[in-house]
């Protein structure tokens, strides 16, 4: 018999619970013999639940005994969560978790630990909620060197963004929207800002390129700015607006990864993932592109990942899982001003003086003397200087990906 311990009863740990006990027969013929929940860990009381009798507050009851070998951690946030789990991988326990923010900032270090331990650190729930990435990156994938990385990670923003889009809402109201239908948070700023988004983008990229990427290394804008006139004048154009995560290998020892709203044309398949969904296009050097498509948050869509964790883990008690990084590395990630992109730009001058920009763009009229343009395909510091040089007044910039995977 495997023992596991729960620690989090919110939606994603009430929900592995759940799905655990209800197809326990079957998850422990996968594991190849009986597992079964021994502890669950939270602060507050959960009376009348058929298994109410596991409850504790004391995470001492999880460390201290041997009998557990597998951890999940679903409370979310860094503390206690990365101690707690630092704690349960010294001491010879896989753990599985859920929590971006902790994979994302202490990833390289957990999986030290982890290996150092010879047990298995596992989140697939981390990223895209019930989608299928992290193990497809780190195993159907082996075999490719992985070229770019462009997801819709954040189900709230591209809600958000798909009510200015199809139906004309101003952020506000498409905010307020999401947050009566309880996809955003009440401080909905790790989704609007492009926390949440970075976050997950990270975790990719450091999976697929082998060093870690933080957070607070990368460059990462949210909608917050967006204007409904550029979301409407983009659709006009033939692009929609989503806010992305993005990473590229630039070559073996540079990458550059980040998050920022960005014009996708209706060719890629990106730009008609609707409401609340997520979907990531991986390029691989021998796959080309794949796409991986589904419900990136929500209760039952994540402890179905978490629960697969579990089993995943029960399976390989004393044997590794190859899922690793390195630490970061110094310069690893190239900053903006050197990446490559287009830019849509929405000026306040005239028409003439904005096609003879870049040796000549196409232009389209707008709004209030306003005038459109998308510009070449350069370094961002130089269409920056360009446009700083020209004088004309800049209402909007931004990026489009017209190469991206
Ligand atoms: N707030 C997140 C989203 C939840 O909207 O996608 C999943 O990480």
């Amino acid at each position: 018999m495997i023992k596991i311990a729960v620690m989090g009863h919110g939606v994603v740990g009430s929900g592995t619970v759940e799905v655990f006990y209800k197809n326990r027969e079957s998850i422990s013929k996968k594991c190849g013999g009986d597992v079964d929940i021994k502890y669950i860990l939270d602060l507050r009381d959960f009376p009348g639940l058929p298994y109410s009798d596991k409850f504790t507050k004391s995470f001492d009851d999880i460390i201290n005994d041997g009998e557990v070998k597998v951890v999940v951690e679903v409370m979310g946030g860094l503390n206690p969560a990365y101690d707690y789990v630092k704690r349960c991988l010294s001491s010879g326990r896989s753990v599985v978790t859920s929590n971006k923010e902790l994979v994302a900032a202490h990833g390289a270090e957990l999986l030290r630990i982890a290996r150092d331990n010879n047990v298995n650190f596992l989140f697939e729930a981390s990223v895209g909620g019930g989608i299928p990435i992290i193990r497809p990156l780190s195993q159907c994938l082996a075999a490719n060197s992985i070229d770019e990385i462009c997801g819709i990670l954040n189900g709230t923003t591209n809600f958000i963004l798909n009510k200015m889009i199809n139906d004309g809402m101003s952020f506000d109201d498409a905010l307020s929207l999401a947050q009566q239908l309880g996809y955003a948070e009440r401080n909905p700023s790790a989704d609007v800002d492009g926390f949440d988004t970075c976050r997950k983008i990270c975790i990719l990229a450091s999976l697929a390129f082998g060093y870690h990427v933080y957070p607070d290394g990368i460059y990462t804008e949210g909608i917050t700015n967006i204007k409904l006139e550029d979301v409407v004048y983009a659709k006009k154009l033939g692009y929609a607006v989503k806010l992305i995560g993005y990473a590229k290998r630039i070559s073996n020892d540079k990458i550059f990864c980040a998050t920022y709203p960005a014009l996708i044309p209706f060719s890629n398949s990106l730009s008609t993932v609707d409401d609340v969904f997520n979907a990531i296009m991986v390029k691989g050097d021998a796959t080309g592109d794949v796409m991986f498509y589904g419900k990136g948050a929500g209760k039952f869509p994540t402890a179905s990942a978490v629960v697969a964790d579990i089993i995943d883990a029960c399976m390989h008690i004393n044997r590794r899982k190859s899922i690793f990084w390195e630490d970061a590395k110094k310069d690893y990630v190239i900053p903006c001003e050197e990446h490559e992109t287009a830019f849509y730009v929405r000026a306040k001058c005239d028409l003439g003086e904005a096609s003879r920009l870049f040796g000549g763009v196409k232009t389209s009229p707008a709004e209030n003397g306003d005038v459109l343009f998308i510009t070449p395909v350069m370094k961002e510091k130089d269409i920056n200087a360009a446009l700083d040089a020209s004088g004309i007044e800049i209402k909007a910039k931004l990026r489009v990906m017209e190469q991206a995977v």
